[in-house]
């Protein structure tokens, strides 16, 4: 239960004193009752202005923790979509994962229904990091941050752009990309000699993976993290 003037302050972000203003005009219901008392204390999702839910948000962001064998598009008639794993409550039409993660790749897919959203933290012009957790088949070399950094060639002859690499154990590393190019971690490993086994996405920009996802289970983005994200 909130005070009535906060929560219509911040559900339609009036200053204090015009949502006062709202409340006292008859603009404001509570479970369908009109409501002139500011300091009414109420539940926010009955809390209504000139019919408009305090509690209405246009798009839905979710963090996927992504287990393996599930990819990541919207649709497939043969295997198992990460949509496919949003429970019934958050269903709803044009859902899609920004980002994609390989079929054995692990970890944080972001899955929203807002484009515009989406393309800010995908388009490598934006500098919206993602971190990786990475295992392989050999040693990391001593050498490798410092080829990270210049930006790898991949064998095509595609450049990458500097990534960050910190090895945290013998065949360990986290690296940090602001680029999604296809298999571009598992690549550029490889462009070094070395097969990533494990590849774990732990966080996209400042928000890490919500640790406490079970592989296959998924929660509504933060206010707080939405924010860092936006
Ligand atoms: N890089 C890869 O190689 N695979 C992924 O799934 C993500 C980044």
């Amino acid at each position: 239960m909130e005070r009535l003037d906060k929560i219509i302050a911040r559900a339609f972000a009036l200053g204090r004193r015009d949502a006062k203003r709202a409340i006292k005009s008859g603009a404001v219901s509570v479970a369908g009752e009109v409501c002139t008392d500011c300091e009414a204390k109420v539940a926010p999702e009955q809390v209504s202005l000139h019919g408009k839910p305090a509690q209405y948000q246009e798009h839905l962001y979710l963090m996927l923790n992504k287990p393996q064998g599930v990819i990541s598009a919207s649709e497939s008639a043969r295997e198992k979509t990460v949509i496919d794993l949003v429970p019934p409550r958050w269903r709803r039409k044009g859902l899609f994962p920004a980002g994609r993660l390989d079929k054995d790749t692990v970890g944080f897919v972001l899955i929203t229904d807002d484009g515009v959203f989406a393309h800010n933290i995908l388009s490598p012009k934006k500098h919206v990091e993602k971190t990786y957790y990475v295992q392989t088949d050999k040693p990391v070399p001593a050498d490798l941050p410092a080829k990270f950094a210049a930006g790898v060639e991949l064998f095509d002859g595609t450049l990458c752009m500097s990534a960050a690499l910190e090895i945290c154990g013998e065949k360990e590393a986290v690296v940090k990309i602001k680029e999604g190019k296809y298999h571009q971690i598992k690549r550029m490993f490889r462009a070094n000699g070395l097969s990533v086994t494990y590849l774990k996405r732990t966080a996209i920009g400042a928000v890490a993976l919500d640790e406490s996802l079970a592989p296959g289970e998924c929660r509504e983005l933060r206010a707080e993290e939405l924010q860092l994200l936006m």
